[in-house]
């Protein structure tokens, strides 16, 4: 493949973080973002860009990798723990990095705001204690524009903590307990990697229609562009405003994914790493999902759903029962089908993906269960799971007037109250004071004039540096039929630092911003929208 000519986008910091000698880690890693080839499909191998780990210090079972697989590593680690992770940007030139340590509650420098982001070749040392409860969090990069082109090509890894209520519980462990990450893709006839269609590293505010920052994979790294005939501004556009839609389903980094599993009680740690994919998942045989945990947190009791939603950045913690099955049985996780997008043309939409991938919403498989030895299971769902702080919406300072985020369309681009990311802004409107308890309403509004009729779609809006909670979800009467197909799915139970929003759809959140002043994101976890500007900064002041 033919290297192209990148177009820098400086990154913010050029000085890279060093070390504190004071700082004595529990455990350290080297975690460096490079590119490499992995045998994905029969044929070609694929070139992709992953985070090679290696253990510096620590207990060795902190640190998985996941072979043939262009994801990871695992980490996995206890509440109180210390951690540096010496991270080295190894990407090519022009694709500034930065690690976001989805989920975790960390100080402003450590968190992986893009004003962090550092160039290829130089190394940030990252250094925190461990504060959150036991929970499934992951990390990814998070470059200003550059998000979903560099999560897309294989970047993304799991950070597992546990605590001690946790472990009082009796949860499935060691190979029972398991992460399952959903990611669509495209490859082409080559085995190669698609993104959307035009160059990478286009500033977004000069490409057409204001798009162009969407970048293809093109001569990056080998990986390579889609065909040239498609790559008219227009696709662009909608690929960047749909976000991009791959068309088939990796889990944990790898096609054709078959869990060869025992009679035995599975953790299944689900985690939604797709740029713009959304899940209603749903097991094949009609049993219901029991779900013990969400984003941040266990739930104070196991809830069982028909199906559960799950939209990009978002967890779930499944307690998959397999100890009544036959050896021989095959299931499969589903993902069902119901509306994410309002009046979108079908028509028009036809051209948004280069691949022809199933549409947002569209039933699917996501991957094979297969019954394959007898085992002998000891485990009973625990009644009772975690006890949560969990705040009453009267406690917030704000109960009768919670602070407004509004989701519309401007032109071509998804933005939040208005105004586009500006990188180290936060306005009076968006600064929240340490220690204060606040209700936030999301609130997904109708864009009546919006090209292609893209009158609304499902924004998954993700909080740095905070663990909410869901208190009320409220639907405008006209985007009702939608809402029904999804919304007996949504766990709101416990702690969460992502939620989905759909068309028409207010959410309100609340929360206790009580552990580090500084200035966090929050945005919408659709890459290609955040990448576009659906992000703002908000501001913890002490
Ligand atoms: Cu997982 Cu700011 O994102
Ligand atoms: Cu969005």
């Amino acid at each position: 493949p033919q290297p192209s000519t990148p177009t820098k986008t400086p990154a913010q910091n050029t000085v890279a973080r060093t070390p504190n000698p004071k700082f004595i880690p529990d455990l350290e890693i080297n975690l460096k973002a490079a590119p490499k080839t992995v045998q994905l499909l029969s044929g070609q191998p694929t070139q992709v860009w992953s985070y090679a780990a290696e253990l510096v210090k620590g207990d060795p079972n902190s640190l998985q990798a996941i072979p043939d697989s262009y994801l990871g590593p695992i980490i996995r680690v206890r509440q109180g723990q210390r951690v540096r992770v010496n991270f080295q940007n190894n990407l090519p030139q022009g694709q500034p990095s930065i690690v976001h340590w989805h989920g975790l509650i960390l100080p402003e420098d450590m968190d992986g705001h893009p004003r962090f982001a550092i160039d290829p070749g130089q190394t940030y040392v990252y250094e925190f204690e461990v504060i959150n409860r036991a929970g499934t969090n992951w990390f990814h990069p998070h470059p200003d524009q550059l998000t979903g082109q560099q999560a897309y090509a294989g970047l993304a890894g799991v950070f597992i903590v546990t605590d001690p209520e946790e472990a009082t519980l009796k949860l499935p462990s060691g190979t029972y307990d398991l992460p399952i990450v959903l990611q669509d893709r495209t490859l082409d006839a080559n085995n190669q990697l698609l993104y959307l269609n035009s160059k990478i590293g286009t500033p977004r505010n000069t490409g057409m229609g204001g798009m162009g920052g969407m970048g293809g994979m093109g001569g990056m790294g080998g990986m390579s562009q889609g065909n040239s005939s498609q790559s008219s501004g227009g696709m662009d556009d909608m690929g960047g405003m749909m976000g991009f839609l791959g068309k088939q389903l990796f889990v944990n980094g790898q096609p054709d994914f078959t869990l060869a599993a025992a009679t035995r009680v599975y953790r299944l740690r689900i985690l939604n790493g797709s740029n713009a994919r959304i899940y209603k998942l749903a097991w094949s045989n009609g049993d219901p999902l029991t779900v013990i945990g969400t984003d941040g947190s266990l739930l104070t009791q196991p809830v069982i759903r028909k199906y559960v939603m799950l939209a990009p950045g978002e967890r779930l913690d499944v307690w998959a029962d397999f100890s009544k099955l036959k050896v021989g049985t095959q299931l499969a996780l589903n993902s069902l089908a119901f509306s994410g997008a309002e009046n979108v043309d079908e028509n028009n939409m036809g051209g948004m993906s280069s691949s022809n991938a199933p549409e947002l919403g569209a039933a699917m498989t996501l991957f094979n269960v297969k019954i394959g030895r007898a085992e002998t299971e000891t485990l009973q769902l625990p009644s009772k799971l975690a006890t949560l702080p969990l705040l009453r919406p009267e406690d917030a300072t704000n109960a009768a007037q919670p602070r407004p985020v509004e989701l519309s369309l401007q032109g071509m681009k998804w933005v939040m109250n208005g105004k586009p990311f500006e990188m180290n802004v936060a306005t009076p409107q968006e600064t929240v004071k340490l220690n204060s308890i606040e209700q936030w309403e999301i609130i997904n509004k109708l864009n009546p004039g919006a090209m292609m009729d893209a009158k609304g779609m499902a924004h998954p809006i993700h909080l740095h540096g905070v663990q909410f909670q869901v208190i009320s979800r409220q639907v405008l009467p006209e985007l009702a039929a939608g809402w029904q197909t999804v919304k007996d799915g949504y766990v709101d139970e416990g702690f969460k630092d992502t939620v989905m929003v759909m068309p028409g759809e207010r959410v309100k959140l609340l929360m206790k911003f009580d552990k580090y002043s500084g200035l966090f994101t929050y945005h919408c976890h659709n890459l290609e929208h955040e990448d576009a500007g659906m992000m703002r900064n908000y501001r913890i002041n002490t």
